[in-house]
């Protein structure tokens, strides 16, 4: 993951630079806040970020709290919006982060303030692109064309790929697949695990009193979706990883997850040897893991022989001889990798090993990468029964031009709900597919509840034009003006407080992802059910969360000193009324907020604050599904273009069920 480093990094000049750039900017905003005040409205924010959370934990929070008493409800320093009173932004830019100075607080060395430092830098360079932006009008021809579905670009690709060893590392150990996957596609790789070494530091165990270091073979093979975003890293469709001389468990193992952006799906499938349950779900008829001999079995090894034997001579009895492991140091192996209607099958020798159900919504074009690392020589690699087309990537084919998918105006009245949406500047598809789905409901188009995308600037130039354009035909998007970094997502909903409390004048604020679906009628009904004059707190709430201290994910005293993490609610989709939203405002404009890096522990940190003054009635439901879709769901979670588009059709047809296709 990445971390901030900041510090270390910086060149001296750099700094000189900063310090310029930061100088020059000061007078830009004294010379703003003299000539046009006001001219900033409406922020906006970035990615989603559902914290998953076998992450690797949070650093700490930006801002060091000086524990002084929570004054909330004295002091509004944030007033409501009073209906009537709106201004029309003329730019859609988030006003929040305007006053830089906001960081300058707790002025101190401490690792406190490195996010600190991380805003105002991500900040500025954001300023900077947004004025770039702003001044090259002119040359801003249209990128976006709008395109029918009809669209002949295809690409066309070979079905079938043979590499060897060689030309494979050559490659980086990544053999593309430019059209991806489709069913019935395989891929086989014939390699060896290299023999063990010893680590230092193992990421997959602790060590042990007295040792120092600890012997380690594993190697991975990723399934990557190379196309499908640029900006972070490419989704980890499929993620299978033999650890031989095991991990923490101390057996050997194979562990197989997803990654989606940058999430790790919280419960990595583990296969330790014992078969999966028979009551357990199958992947086409397939268990997901299969039994394989293990040190501490029953039967050893050398009983094979004798059950051999009783079979030969007509005892049927004893038959089921266990494999074992099917990776061993040194000894080749050939795996076969192939897509099946449900999902991945895995099978080592010709044996079946594994089976990992398709997971995230992806599609199965979009795995268009082979990926292997780790400890393991590749022989060879053979890919057939490839797809030889596939439709056209470039993502701003994904926006449709059409009146019928513009934001409704603002309404005068005051909102029941405002939905912020934490999206990032190349995600048009998602977009697109929210506009078209649950962005169409009859509350949303009839401006009772209003939704906004909350998108941070992009690296890349073109991206921020296409972003600029698309903000401006569909009105649906707020930019929040930093440069887009995963680690400040927390921004973005301070971003959606600010502008549901101050823009929109909503009664309840809700945070989701762009990948989120939300049933809106269920939100409007769910948030009823609160006596009017109380403050919620609505989600899939975790309570007494251990924060892990071992292991895999483990996060140090430093990091987060408490044992367990506040009451939170899981990020992709939870609602807090707006008397929270104000005061979360009012707290980060007087610096006295904290901000942790996981976006939805932060919110859990701030509503227990706030309920310290003022008692916060908290709602907690299961349907609020963190990890895709389930029966009753109220919102679904990790839902691809496609899906959305089919949770909403079935809710036209009066049947919300989940589309957990492929
Ligand atoms: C910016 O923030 C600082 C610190 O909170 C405050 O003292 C200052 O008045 C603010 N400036 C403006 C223009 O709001
Ligand atoms: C796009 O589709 C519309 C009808 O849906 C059609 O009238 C138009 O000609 C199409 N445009 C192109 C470029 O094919
Ligand atoms: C797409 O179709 C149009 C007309 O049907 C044709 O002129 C154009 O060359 C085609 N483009 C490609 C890339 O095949
Ligand atoms: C909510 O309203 C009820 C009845 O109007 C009142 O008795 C109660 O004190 C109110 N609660 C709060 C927290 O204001
Ligand atoms: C909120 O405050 C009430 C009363 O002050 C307290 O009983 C409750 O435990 C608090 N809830 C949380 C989640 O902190």
């Amino acid at each position: 993951m990445k971390r901030v480093k900041l510090d270390p990094l910086v060149p001296v000049t750099r700094l000189k630079l900063i310090q310029g750039l930061m100088t020059l900017l000061l007078v830009y905003l004294l010379f703003m806040s003299l000539q046009i005040p006001l001219i900033f409205k409406t922020g906006n924010g970035f990615v989603p970020v559902d914290q998953a959370l076998p992450m690797p934990r949070p650093r700490p929070l930006l801002v060091k709290n000086d524990e002084s008493e929570p004054k909330l409800l004295d002091k509004p320093r944030v007033s409501h919006r009073s209906p009537g009173r709106r201004m029309r932004e003329t730019k859609r830019l988030s006003a929040l982060f305007f006053n830089e100075s906001i960081f300058d607080a707790v002025g101190s060395v401490d690792e406190f303030s490195l996010l600190h430092k991380a805003s105002k830098e991500a900040l500025m360079a954001g300023k900077k692109l947004w004025e770039e932006l702003e001044s090259d009008k002119i040359q801003a021809n249209p990128i976006i064309v709008n395109r029918n579905s009809t669209d002949n670009r295809t690409e066309h690709c070979p079905t079938s790929i043979t590499l060897t060893g060689s030309e494979f590392s050559a490659r980086n150990w990544m053999l593309e697949l430019p059209c991806g996957l489709t069913l019935g596609s395989h891929i086989t790789v014939v390699g060896s695990p290299r023999w063990a070494h010893p680590e230092k530091d193992p990421k997959i165990a602790s060590l042990l009193e007295g040792e120092n270091e600890l012997m380690v073979s594993q190697f991975l093979m990723e399934l990557q979706g190379l196309k499908t975003v640029d900006g972070e890293d490419p989704p980890r469709i499929l993620h299978f990883n033999p650890r031989l001389k095991g991990d923490w468990s101390g057996k050997p193992v194979i562990e197989i997850n997803t990654c989606y952006r940058m999430h790790w799906g919280r419960t990595p499938l583990r296969c330790e040897g014992w078969s999966s349950d028979t009551d357990e779900e199958t992947v086409d008829g397939q268990v997901k893991c299969e039994r394989w001999l293990r040190d501490d079995d029953p039967y050893p090894e050398d009983s094979k022989a004798t059950r051999w034997l009783n079979r030969l001579i007509g005892r049927k009895k004893e038959i089921d001889y266990q494999w074992p492991f099917p990776f061993v140091e040194g000894k080749l192996f050939v795996l076969t990798v192939s897509a099946g209607l449900e999902g991945y099958h895995i099978s080592v020798g010709g044996r079946h090993i594994t089976s990992f159900p398709y997971r995230t919504g992806f599609v199965l074009e979009e795995a268009t990468g082979l990926y292997l690392n780790g400890d393991v020589d590749v022989h060879s690699i053979f890919a057939a029964s490839l797809p030889s087309s596939h439709p056209s990537f470039a993502p701003q084919h994904h926006l449709e031009m059409f009146k019928k998918w513009q934001a409704p105006p603002l309404p005068n009245a005051q909102v029941e709900l405002f939905i912020g949406v934490l999206s990032a500047g190349n995600h048009f598809a998602e977009r697109m597919a929210l506009r078209k789905s649950w962005m169409q409901h009859k509350l949303i188009r009839t401006s009772e509840v209003v939704t906004r995308f909350f998108v941070a600037l992009n690296g890349r130039r073109e991206t921020n034009m296409e972003l600029k354009k698309e903000a401006d035909y569909f009105g649906d998007i707020v930019i929040v003006p930093y440069m887009d970094n995963y680690d400040l997502v927390v921004l973005k909903t301070l971003a959606i407080c600010e502008y549901g409390i101050q823009t929109v004048a909503a009664k309840n604020i809700m945070k989701c992802d762009d990948d989120t679906f939300v049933r809106v009628e269920v939100m409007i009904e769910e948030i009823k059910k609160v006596p009017r004059n109380r403050s919620l707190y609505i989600g899939n709430i975790n309570y007494l969360h251990r924060v892990l201290r071992s292991g895999k994910w483990a996060v140090t005293f430093e990091e987060w000193p408490e044992e367990v993490y506040p009451p939170y609610a899981n990020g992709p989709g939870y609602i807090i009324s707006s008397d929270i939203a104000q005061f979360i405002v009012a707290e980060f404009q007087s610096q006295k907020l904290n901000l942790f890096k996981m976006e939805d522990v932060s919110m859990g940190m701030w509503v227990e604050k706030f309920n310290t003054s003022k008692p916060v009635q908290y709602v907690h439901s299961l349907n609020y599904c963190q990890s895709g879709c389930i029966e009753d769901y109220f919102t679904a979670h990790y839902q691809s273009p496609r899906q959305m588009l089919c949770l909403w059709d079935k809710i036209q047809q009066g049947n919300p069920e989940c589309c957990n296709m492929r």
